[in-house]
């Protein structure tokens, strides 16, 4: 097996490499957006330059990598999901020469980084799909998507019932008459994986990132490459969307874990521990397990998860049975509370209650950082950013949002850039006062920056820099694979985690009210004011507090 040393990787880059063999296993990996992170050049769109000059943010931050979404050539038609050029940096956030300055500069500062790969489709823009729709029915070309020919008289009715993702069908016609397949929107055509090129040509992307030096990829919908031979209709009316658990014939096929073992293999032919990471939304943890079989992917993330409200019971359930699962192949759970595609956590906990809602959200998160695995964090979450539900309907760029309720057209609220600084939009998000932001920001959002949260020991960024240092620190964090639950009154979760190095434990009370609970040791961190008692202490309402025992 050939064994690639990159250049981009530098040995001396992570020294910390083979203390930490398996990296991956308990990282806290952070999300960033690239359209949304930092505008280097001032023209209200984010950058890869931008990006490189916050990474020392990220650094002190605490996180172990960071996860880009994609920045690869698009008209963006889905915000980047719908990728012109695999190999390309699109102008708009910059060059190749930036994507290399970007991957050197993490690994300077000890980062790994990971790269989106979007293989379920492409965009109606990309050189394939262009020369299919040239080439006409029954040609080659066409075989590396899925063309058919329509239902009913003249053929004018779709091949299929399928719906997009997006809302309406998942087929559009073309001028000569077929219909092609997109799961996503009809600037989205879906590869037809049954075809070797689609194959060889994921194999050699991969391949073209890894040379360039990144740690790793996240697979934009994972589940979703291998439909169905035939493409049956599903025969039934509701709406599937992303976040369904419905069992579909473009979903969860079998045949996409050939795919990625595949990829695995391509993986261990680098150097360094190059992971992968699924955007798989299948009905059960168990069915995201096979996955992480060994021979497969690392981690996927953890939707179910996500998707659990503020409920102890909830809460417990999902954990366990989470880790169950992921036990059962050797792989790392993951957690997740935030992504771009979703509310963020801060408002969806709030039941209309802002300060609720981020009591909870930091709660929620101390939680996530205390179980065994690897956490993942979205941009802005460590500033305490809401999701902002007021954007005028003309400045909306989701494509969800024109194309009906397949999530609600509300991607965008949790898209908005950060605020880093300053008094005024765009907060230091570009670099002029005043100056543009692809979306806008709150005004209220000047007491977000991240610059007016430094340095204050109450605010949310120092609480995530706190908690982020500890479970770096305190053996008994993040490693392991299990959790010890300790009794617990109603609405309070209590679990022990030991490792030979010291015991922690980690109280949530997700009730309305305090709760006396008998005093497990002294306080790590908490995410409320806590006053632990000589035997008994006052667990204040939506809280969690990491102990040393
Ligand atoms: C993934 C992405 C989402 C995108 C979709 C289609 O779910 O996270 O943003 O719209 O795939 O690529």
């Amino acid at each position: 097996m050939t064994q690639h040393v990159t250049t981009a990787l530098p040995a001396d880059a992570t020294p910390d490499d083979s203390a930490r063999r398996e990296w991956w296993r308990e990282a806290v990996i952070y999300q960033v957006y690239p359209r949304s992170f930092a505008d280097g050049n001032g023209d209200g769109m984010g950058d890869l330059p931008g990006i490189t000059a916050r990474l020392p943010y990220l650094k002190r931050l605490g996180v172990d990598a960071v996860w880009f979404s994609p920045f690869y050539a698009s008209p963006q038609a889905d915000a980047g999901y719908d990728v012109a050029d695999y190999r390309a940096v699109d102008p708009m956030f910059g060059t190749l020469t930036d994507a290399a300055e970007l991957v050197r500069e993490a690994h300077a500062l000890g980062l790994r980084v990971i790269v989106d790969v979007v293989p379920n489709h492409c965009s109606d823009q990309h050189a394939w799909f262009r020369e299919a729709l040239r080439a006409g029915p029954g040609s080659p070309p066409r075989e590396r998507f899925h063309f058919r020919s329509g239902k009913g008289e003249g053929g004018h009715l779709p091949p299929n019932d399928w719906e997009s993702v997006f809302g309406g069908p998942a087929w559009t016609r073309v001028e000569d008459g077929e219909w092609y397949l997109h799961l996503f929107a009809p600037e989205q055509p879906d590869f037809n994986w049954d075809h070797p090129a689609v194959h060889e040509e994921f194999h050699s992307i991969l391949r073209f990132w890894l040379d360039l030096g990144v740690d790793g990829f996240r697979i934009d919908v994972a589940h979703g490459l291998v439909k169905a031979a035939g493409l049956p209709d599903i025969g039934h009316e509701e709406q599937v969307s992303l976040l369904g658990k419905q069992s579909v014939p473009y979903f969860d096929q079998d045949g996409v874990h050939e795919i990625y073992r595949s990829w695995r293999r391509i993986l261990q032919e680098y150097a360094g521990e190059r992971i992968a990471v699924a955007e798989a939304w299948t009905p059960t943890v168990e069915r995201s397990a096979r996955y992480l079989r060994p021979d497969e992917l690392h981690q996927a993330f953890n939707f179910e998860y996500l998707t659990t409200g503020w409920d102890a019971d909830g809460l417990r359930d999902v954990i366990d049975r989470s880790l169950r699962a992921m036990n059962a192949v050797q792989a790392p759970a993951t957690w997740v509370l935030s992504n771009h595609d979703v509310v963020r956590h801060c408002t969806r906990f709030a039941d209309g209650d802002a300060a609720r809602g981020l009591r909870r959200a930091k709660a929620a998160t101390l939680l996530m950082l205390a179980l065994p695995g690897s956490a993942y964090l979205y941009q802005g979450e460590e500033l305490g950013l809401p999701e902002v539900t007021e954007l005028p309907d003309e400045v909306r760029q989701d494509p969800a949002f024109f194309r009906s309720t397949g999530q609600g057209g509300r991607r965008d609220g949790c898209r908005v850039p950060m605020p880093w600084s300053g008094q005024r939009a765009p907060f230091g998000f570009g670099p002029a006062e005043g100056g543009p932001s692809w979306l806008p920001q709150p005004a209220g959002w000047r007491d977000l920056t991240a610059e007016a949260q430094d340095g204050d020991p109450s605010s949310t960024l120092e609480f995530y820099r706190r908690a982020l240092a500890v479970r770096r620190e305190h053996p008994a964090l993040g490693a392991g694979r299990d959790v010890e639950w300790l009794d617990a009154p109603e609405g309070v979760l209590a679990f022990r985690r030991t490792s030979p190095r010291g015991t922690f434990v980690c109280t949530v009370n997700l009730s309305a009210a305090p709760v006396v609970y008998p005093t497990p040791g002294t306080v790590l961190v908490s995410s409320a004011d806590v006053t632990p008692g000589a035997t008994a202490t006052n667990l204040p309402a939506d809280s969690t507090v990491w102990w040393a025992a």
